[in-house]
């Protein structure tokens, strides 16, 4: 009884001696034998019975043979040592079977002769579970990477939604209030024109009554003399004149801002043309260069001509104040440089100084409408708030790199046949 229930056990068993010959076999090694070797398998050398892994097979007898040590073979590293289909699939078709092994020393106990004896699971139904599990994991492991990249991809595109819609609303605030205060500058500007001229009359009466002072009668003589001393005349007739100076100046500040601010909605009445980029940047650096003494100017052009089609105003303002900016914020001995590429679709302008840089802190805000690091009366702000409409205007992209202290890089790129702006 007990070696027909060995003989049916659903492991292989298998008796082996030192000459690696078959002593016995159980019914799960036999009926997995051919037909013509199920007869005489016996005083057989295994590994002429078995063939595939038959090197590996000998070394493990051999070793628990020598050790008198049990030996483990585990699917994973050796899936097939014997060369057998599996009885039982997962799926249901039939595939090769995955084995764990184990080697164990046994001794005959009539002989004392030493034996091995071979135990050999079918573990295809547990590896193909284990093999599904991994496939998901790994599906599971790019699903999920995937996920985080798209997040940072709408984390990008949120934020620059915030911006873009952040300057949308701005730029009608300020192109509404543009529009208001036009109408105040302009008189202002005309009668501080007319109180200039005024003033001046005034000046040559006041001038030619004292010049004829000596003519007077002594009382009023004195009278007068008093109310020009009591009035401070010779310090008005002096201040006057730089007064309307200064108030013109700062006027005409107010209008440059002002025109700074309209061009944020970018109501543009000229239509799309043909811009020559390459120009433009020479026009620019000549321009600012002017003014700036200081750096370095370059401008680096690959071909003669770049052009693109878009509205030249907003275009070479974006341009202007993206210079600007460089030109600013060099010290001596700096450089500006510009440089433009171009493939099929785009034109790519490049404007890079070796300036004080930007703060990572400030980096996120430069964009902003009215965010400036300058002092009083230097930096609206404006310059890059309107340099984004401009680019946005005509689908392109702006984009700025910095380093504090080293310099600063900021990359435009431009389609050349930008789609008809709204
Ligand atoms: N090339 C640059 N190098 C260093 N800082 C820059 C540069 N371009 C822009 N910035 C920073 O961005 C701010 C905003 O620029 P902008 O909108 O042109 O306004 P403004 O020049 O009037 O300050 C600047 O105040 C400055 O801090
Ligand atoms: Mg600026």
């Amino acid at each position: 009884m007990f070696e027909q229930l060995v003989g049916k056990l659903p492991v292989g068993i298998a008796v082996v001696n030192e000459d690696f010959r078959i002593v016995y076999l159980n019914e799960f090694f036999l009926d997995r034998l051919p037909h013509e070797l199920r007869k005489d398998y016996k005083e057989k050398v295994v590994t002429d019975l078995f063939q595939g892994q038959g090197k590996f097979l000998k070394r493990r007898l051999k070793s628990v043979f020598v050790l008198q040590h049990p030996s483990f073979s585990y699917w994973e590293q050796r899936p097939h040592i014997f060369p057998f289909k599996s009885s039982r699939p997962i799926t249901g078709e039939e595939t090769q079977m995955y084995q764990n092994m184990e080697i164990l020393p046994i001794k005959d106990p009539s002989t004392n002769t030493r034996l091995a004896c071979i135990f050999l699971q079918d573990v295809t139904a547990q590896a193909s579970y284990f093999r599904t599990q991994q496939k998901l994991s790994e599906a599971l492991k790019r699903e999920h990477d995937a996920q985080k990249k798209l997040i940072k991809k709408l984390d990008t595109a949120q934020s620059q939604l915030i911006q873009a819609e952040k300057m949308a609303s701005t730029g009608q605030l300020a192109a509404g209030i543009a529009h208001e205060i036009n109408n105040p500058i302009g008189f202002v500007n005309a009668n501080l024109d007319t109180l200039s001229q005024y003033a001046s009359h005034l000046v040559t009466i006041a001038d030619g009554m004292y010049q004829h002072i000596d003519e007077f009668s002594h009382e009023l003589k004195e009278q007068f003399t008093s109310l020009y001393r009591a009035n401070h005349y010779e310090m008005v007739k002096e201040d006057i004149e730089q007064l309307i100076a200064e108030s013109t100046d700062g006027l005409m500040r107010v209008k440059e801002i002002v025109e700074n601010l309209k061009n944020f909605s970018i109501e543009s009445k000229e239509g799309e043309q043909s811009i020559e980029l390459n120009t433009v940047c020479k026009q620019i650096v000549s321009l600012i260069s002017a003014q700036y003494t200081k750096p370095n100017f370059k401008v680096d052009c690959a071909t003669e001509k770049v052009d693109i089609i878009g509205f030249p105003g907003p275009i070479k303002q974006a341009l202007m104040n993206i210079v600007l900016n460089a030109a600013q914020a060099v010290e001596i001995d700096g450089f500006v440089k510009i440089s433009i590429t171009e493939d099929a679709q785009n034109v790519t302008l490049k404007v890079l100084d070796s300036g004080h840089g930007i703060n990572q802190k400030h980096l996120k805000r430069i964009f902003e409408p009215f965010f400036t690091t300058k002092p009083e009366g230097q930096g609206q702000g404006l310059g890059l708030s309107v340099a984004y409409t401009a680019v946005e205007q005509h689908n392109g992209k702006i984009s700025i790199n910095s380093k504090e202290g080293k310099g600063t890089v900021v990359e435009l790129t431009l389609p050349k046949e930008s789609p008809k702006a709204e």
